[in-house]
């Protein structure tokens, strides 16, 4: 429990030798903030939704919604109860604590496998999944006492937008209805909690990644979400009760790269403490799914870029590549490319 970011940061005055990040992971002295990223009122009309967010897939991988159905109350309500959760004594968040990641419901810090990082990440992550509800609902904080209903109803209103989103996304590639209902079986959260930190200049929240599901939400009100653009990172400038939309690596390969999937991380910041609710949609990996371009993309004028895939197999790959010490080779994709 030692280990929580949140447990021992308030009030340090430096950040210690193992969370200095080498300099090319650092953040960087001035990074733009990108006007460029699409918000999408999800109130318009579908056909022209339809296209925007088509637009916004193909050149960023990452958009904005607004109006999206999940009410500001309820969006108000889940940030006050995860501020809550953070702020818990220790012992209150014991039963979920572990010292990594790991399945089920767990409170850890840092990356994947803190005891083999040579740097720690600036941030401590509550992670779980959450469909079906029954199934994983039992595993949850039962601290704080509404935890379970509230974050109840939050996931089932973030997956109607979720499957909405998915849907459009299919329609714009011109993939059957209904086409994703059988890759996104999996919706799981993960709520990151990045303490304020005493020198943003030399750690990181959470290093350049990108997601391994097909899309991911998030929920945020401040600054700290930061893209690659052209070779650049870009701030993403938050928007109240908007959410950030990001494809994953399974999106990039089912629509044979017509669509982007973003490297992003996080940064920190010296004033306030930051916390991101992020929301997965993937396979679920218990099931032997097949990833592949959709039949319907791959044309004579657009041949199949990526072999079909195994989701576990790539799953299995991304986390160890994630997991491997030292300046990372390649991305999960290199060894799926035909
Ligand atoms: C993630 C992620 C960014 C953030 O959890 O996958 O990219 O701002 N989080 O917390
Ligand atoms: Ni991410």
């Amino acid at each position: 429990m030692a280990l929580l970011v949140s447990s021992w940061s308030n009030g340090v005055q430096s950040v210690p030798q193992d969370y200095i990040m080498p300099p090319e992971k650092r953040p960087g002295d001035f990074v733009t903030v990108c006007k460029d990223i699409p918000v999408i009122n999800l109130q318009n009309d579908r056909s022209e939704i339809v296209q925007q967010i088509l637009k916004a897939c193909q050149e960023f991988g990452l958009f904005q919604v607004i109006n999206h159905g999940v009410s500001e109350e309820m969006m108000a309500d889940i940030r006050v109860l995860y501020d809550e959760f953070f702020n818990m004594p220790i012992e209150d968040k014991l039963s979920v604590y572990s010292e990594n990641f790991g399945k089920g419901c767990t409170l850890y810090t840092s990356g994947l496998n803190y005891a083999k990082e040579d740097v720690h990440f600036w941030k401590d992550t509550l992670k779980h999944g959450c469909h079906p509800l029954e199934e994983h609902s039992p595993s949850w904080p039962d601290k704080p006492a509404r935890y379970r209903e509230e974050v109840g109803r939050y996931v089932v209103e973030v997956r109607k937008m979720g499957f909405k989103i998915l849907d459009m996304i299919g329609e714009g590639l011109g993939l059957t209805e209904g086409y994703f209902a059988g890759v996104s079986q999996e919706q799981s959260m993960a709520i990151n909690h990045y303490p304020p930190c005493p020198d943003p200049s030399l750690a990181m929240g959470i290093g350049g990644h990108t997601d391994p599901n097909l899309i991911t939400f998030l929920q945020q009100d401040q600054y700290g979400l930061q893209i690659q653009k052209d070779g650049k990172w870009m701030g993403i400038d938050p928007i109240p009760n908007a959410f950030v939309v990001n494809l994953g690596y399974l999106l990039k390969i089912i629509s044979n790269e017509k669509l982007k999937s973003v490297e992003h991380r996080g940064v920190t910041n010296s004033i306030a403490s930051r916390t991101s609710i992020v929301t997965f949609f993937g396979p679920n990996p218990g099931l032997p799914i097949i990833i592949e371009p959709a039949k319907k993309i791959v044309t004579s004028s657009s041949p199949q870029i990526f072999k079909s895939i195994q989701y576990n197999d790539f799953i299995a790959n991304y986390l160890a590549l994630l997991r491997k010490p030292g300046p990372r080779n390649g991305t999960p994709l290199d060894p799926y490319r035909l």
